[in-house]
């Protein structure tokens, strides 16, 4: 799929932005509009347009993304209009249309999302949903975020899981090579970053899932980086389990996640249910 920042705002974070949880379709309208009528001008002209839908103090240059996007007023307003109507009059909901939103923007099943609260939520349900015992191998980098740091090394203290590590190497190729030195007959399950946060990396997710397919593994994506960062596909990455959030690349409301479960995952790997 090709695209560029300014198609893939006007496309696609956009639209979703404006249409997440307790949607306010007369701001998300305006926005889109807004952005639609300065797709020509030039890319200053642009970009300062963008930058006026964001609260952020104009001396601020905002880089941490990564941990928690900065959302839009009209997210901001939507979230704050959710819970006036909450407390006002009782309303709850507005998530209704949510999974299917999100499973068209990440190429999946509406059936095959569930909403978390954040990344780390969705990592737990993984790591802990998983019928591993004692001397089953883990895969993991040496870059993890804590949050799928401590699932996996709980269950190595509590359940006697071993965790198995490697570096991401410069290329895909060697990456995947790293990977498969360590397969053995008691490796379980691949617990992989689709883009480590310590140094943004896109790792070859589609591959390394081909990989772990191959070898009859359990495959879990740790997604933080994914949806608003790149254009995805999870049918075709084909990863069992992929957990992410709305609340970083996405510019959505602070707390939404969710997390993906492949429909038929359970048939493909042997894991001793
Ligand atoms: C790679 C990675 N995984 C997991 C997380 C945890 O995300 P959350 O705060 O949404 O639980 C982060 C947060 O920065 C991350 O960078």
């Amino acid at each position: 799929m090709k695209t560029n920042r300014r198609s893939f705002i006007k496309h696609s974070s956009a639209a979703l932005m404006g249409s997440l949880l307790w949607q306010n379709e007369e701001a998300s309208a305006v926005t889109l509009d807004s952005l639609k009528n300065n797709a020509d001008e030039d890319d200053e002209a642009f970009w300062k347009n963008v930058r006026k839908h964001f609260p952020l103090a104009n001396d601020f240059a905002y880089l941490n993304n990564g941990t928690m996007g900065p959302s839009p007023y009209y997210v901001i307003e939507a979230v704050k209009k959710g819970m006036m109507d909450g407390d006002q009059f009782g309303n709850y909901g507005g998530w209704e249309n949510l999974h299917a939103k999100l499973a068209a923007f990440v190429g999946a099943d509406e059936k095959e999302i569930a909403l978390t609260h954040n990344v780390t939520d969705g990592i737990n349900i993984a790591c802990w949903g998983l019928p591993l015992k004692k001397g089953d191998e883990v895969i993991l980098t040496t870059h993890e975020h804590v949050g799928n740091a401590f699932p996996w090394l709980n269950r190595q203290r509590l359940h006697g899981i071993v965790i198995r590590t490697f570096t991401p190497a410069p290329t895909a190729a060697e990456t995947l090579e790293r990977i498969a030195a360590l397969i053995n007959k008691k490796t379980r399950a691949l617990a992989i970053p689709h883009i480590p946060c310590t140094q943004g990396q896109i790792l070859p997710a589609k591959e390394i899932c081909k990989l772990g397919r191959d070898k009859g593994l359990f495959i879990f994506i740790d997604g933080a980086h994914g949806p608003g960062m790149l254009p995805l596909n999870l049918k075709e990455m084909d990863c069992d389990m992929y957990a992410s959030c709305c609340h970083k690349w996405m510019l959505g409301p602070k707390g939404t996640g969710f997390l993906y479960v492949k429909k038929i995952f359970s048939k493909h790997y042997k894991l001793i249910l």
